[in-house]
């Protein structure tokens, strides 16, 4: 994970970069750095904690008359996050310096052997091998340093370094692990880890590729095949997000603005795919040919975390109504079994970011077996989008918070329009039945942003008994069963309680023995048509005094017969139920973590985009 960000232009840098860095705090945010050039030197300033302890360190130097520097939040792989460790890293001049994120694998090798050659190294990390490879190599020309270092180096990096004798030119280079490049119309060259942290400065972005390197001076940005050394030619693309969308607007904390964007980014996500005329869907980036979808039998959906909970509804979806065979893999998985994939399985990614390293590394094995790919996905350019065949965009705009909120239910109503899609494309809807689904999921933004107010404060309220609870169950039943697993996860990465999810139906084969009065268990419980299946494993948590939350339908009265402790949902489309429970969820883990006093933009250990393995 890691944030880089990197400058090279008339503007101060300092401001610069740190304003880019707050942007990828997300990232990775155990330790901070920053380097720059001013008066022939390079003045680096390294600390433990968050970017805020950097800007503490640094005060003054903000005003710095500089023009080319490099800046990194780091999420720790190898070496604890202490001072030391954090990034930039020096070579042992002191005058070449590089920041890093992805995973040095051979670099215990290469350390020993570069110690034997005299070279002292200072931290524990993976990153300092870099460094000093290309020290190692570096004569006069740097470029071919980089090269030279690069084909020694296994595993996964982008990273940016820059060299005191040469104060005018950043490099940059990437494989495995993302990195964009920004260009301003004075000039400047921006290099960094994620778009939002250019949206300052500039909407036109290059995207490198692996195996290439970007040499960035002011008004001059060359790409290469950092193997060949050939010229690249890259064009930039002009990304639609812009700076206030990556700010909080008023909100306590992302994560809650973002909760309340939900009816926004799934209304972008549907508008102009879906005609409520006809139901027909139209899917521009699709790019797979109706005989494609009608010579596969069988699709496998591959992801990670929250991304995979949506992979886990839609596997409902698609069976039921495009009548084809899924399985669902978590990606970490999927990529270390013997897949029986060939030319007639579908690949379908879904990750937020596009920049998953276990999801990535998904697809291209998929594609290796012969399997087409598509990706559903947030992040316009990403590498998943650009390595797919094929993607259909959530258009959810920026999720800055570390706890996915909107790109889930926009990746769900992503997935309900593929549904759709093919069940046309293989004949397995009716007109009728078609136009049913398209008027529910065109309807469901409009019920969430009238409930989202009302919901809020209701379950400020309700949670006040149980934010200080150890441990937490949710169940659900059906499609529903993946929501019990969200907010499980939800619940659990941002407060720290212990929290699991089940299907309900699965309790009494272990899980009861959990069951006592102390026991929160927050059942699922809509009125379709598994609700009496769902009511009588209620039952059987209430027959053994569990502490029973319920999120049911409106005007069921038969759930105050089971628990005083009720949140009611409007009744909408069976179908769209996971996309409506969520959010009472997401709302209960923000409630319950926010008065346990966490930080639930950035909770302990965790990163936004997991780029390494
Ligand atoms: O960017 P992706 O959707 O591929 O990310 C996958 C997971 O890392 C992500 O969903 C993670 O589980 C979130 N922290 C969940 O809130």
């Amino acid at each position: 994970m890691c944030g880089i960000v990197g400058y090279v232009g008339s503007r101060r840098v300092v401001p610069v970069i740190l304003e880019g860095l707050r942007k990828l705090e997300y990232r990775g945010y155990d330790s901070a750095g920053i380097v720059y050039y001013q008066d022939s030197k390079l003045i680096k300033y390294r600390c433990e904690g968050k970017l805020s302890a950097l800007e503490a360190l640094i005060d003054d130097a903000i005003i710095a008359p500089s023009h080319i520097g490099l800046g990194h939040t780091r999420w720790a792989t190898h070496g604890a996050p202490t001072t030391e460790n954090a990034h930039p890293h020096t070579d042992c001049t002191g005058e070449l310096v590089l920041v890093h994120n992805g995973i040095i694998e051979n670099y215990h090798s290469l350390r020993l052997e570069l110690q034997a050659k005299g070279h002292v190294f200072k931290s524990q990390t993976d990153t300092e091998v870099l460094v000093h490879l290309i020290e190692d190599y570096l004569e006069n020309d740097l470029v071919a340093a980089v090269q030279q270092a690069l084909t020694r180096v296994e595993g996964s990096y982008a990273f940016g370094l820059f060299w005191a004798q040469m104060p005018d030119t950043l490099i940059a280079v990437r494989k495995h692990s993302p990195l964009v490049l920004g260009v301003d119309e004075s000039g400047a060259g921006y290099i960094a880890s994620d778009i939002p942290a250019l949206l300052p400065y500039t909407n036109q972005v290059i995207f490198l590729e692996d195996g290439e390197m970007a040499v960035i001076k002011e008004n001059d940005m060359q790409v290469f095949d950092s193997v060949s050394g050939n010229r690249v030619q890259k064009e930039a693309t002009t990304i639609t997000w812009n700076a206030a969308m990556a700010e909080k607007a008023g909100y306590k904390h992302f994560m809650l603005k973002e909760i309340f964007e939900q009816p926004m980014a799934i209304r972008n996500t549907i508008s102009g795919r879906i005609n409520p005329e006809t139901g027909e869907v139209t899917l521009a980036e699709i790019n797979l040919s109706d005989e494609d979808f009608c010579n596969i039998d069988r699709i496998f959906l591959v992801a990670c975390g929250t991304s995979w909970h949506t992979a886990l509804v839609a596997k409902y979806w698609i069976e039921k109504y495009a009548k084809i065979p899924v399985d669902v893999d978590i990606a970490s998985e999927f990529r270390y079994r013997n897949l029986l994939i060939n030319d007639r399985v579908l690949t379908i990614s879904i990750s937020q970011s596009g920049e998953t390293a276990d999801t990535l590394a998904g697809i291209r094995l998929a594609k290796q077996l012969g399997s087409k790919v598509i990706t559903i996905c947030n992040v316009v350019g990403s590498t998943m989008t650009r390595e797919a065949d094929g993607t259909v965009y959530t258009h959810a705009g920026p999720e800055i918070g570390v706890a996915s909120t909107k790109a889930f239910t926009s990746q769900l109503a992503a997935f309900f329009l593929f549904t759709i899609f093919l069940g046309e494309k293989r004949g397995t809807l009716e007109t009728e039945k078609k136009l049913e689904l398209a008027a529910a999921l065109i309807d469901i933004a409009r019920v969430i942003e009238e409930l989202l107010p009302v919901l809020q404060e209701q379950i400020a309220q309700l949670i006040e008994g149980y934010y200080d609870c150890s441990d937490f169950l949710f169940v659900g039943r059906g499609v529903n069963f993946p929501i019990a697993l969200e907010g499980a996860l939800k619940l659990k990465e941002i407060s720290y309680i212990h929290a699991e999810g089940y299907a309900a139906g699965e309790l009494k084969h272990g899980p009861i023995a959990l069951i006592d009065n102390k026991m929160p268990v927050l059942a699922i419980a809509p009125q379709d048509d598994l609700y009496q299946k769902t009511i009588s494993n209620v039952e059987e948590i209430k027959a053994r005094q569990g502490r029973i939350i319920l999120i049911g339908t409106e005007g069921d009265k038969h759930l105050n017969t089971i628990t005083d402790a009720i949140i009611y949902l409007p009744k909408v489309h069976d179908e769209m139920n996971p996309i409506l429970y969520t959010i009472p969820a997401q709302l209960l883990s923000y409630e319950i973590a926010t008065m346990r006093g966490c930080d639930v933009d950035q909770p302990r250990n965790l990163a936004k985009s997991v780029t390494v393995e």
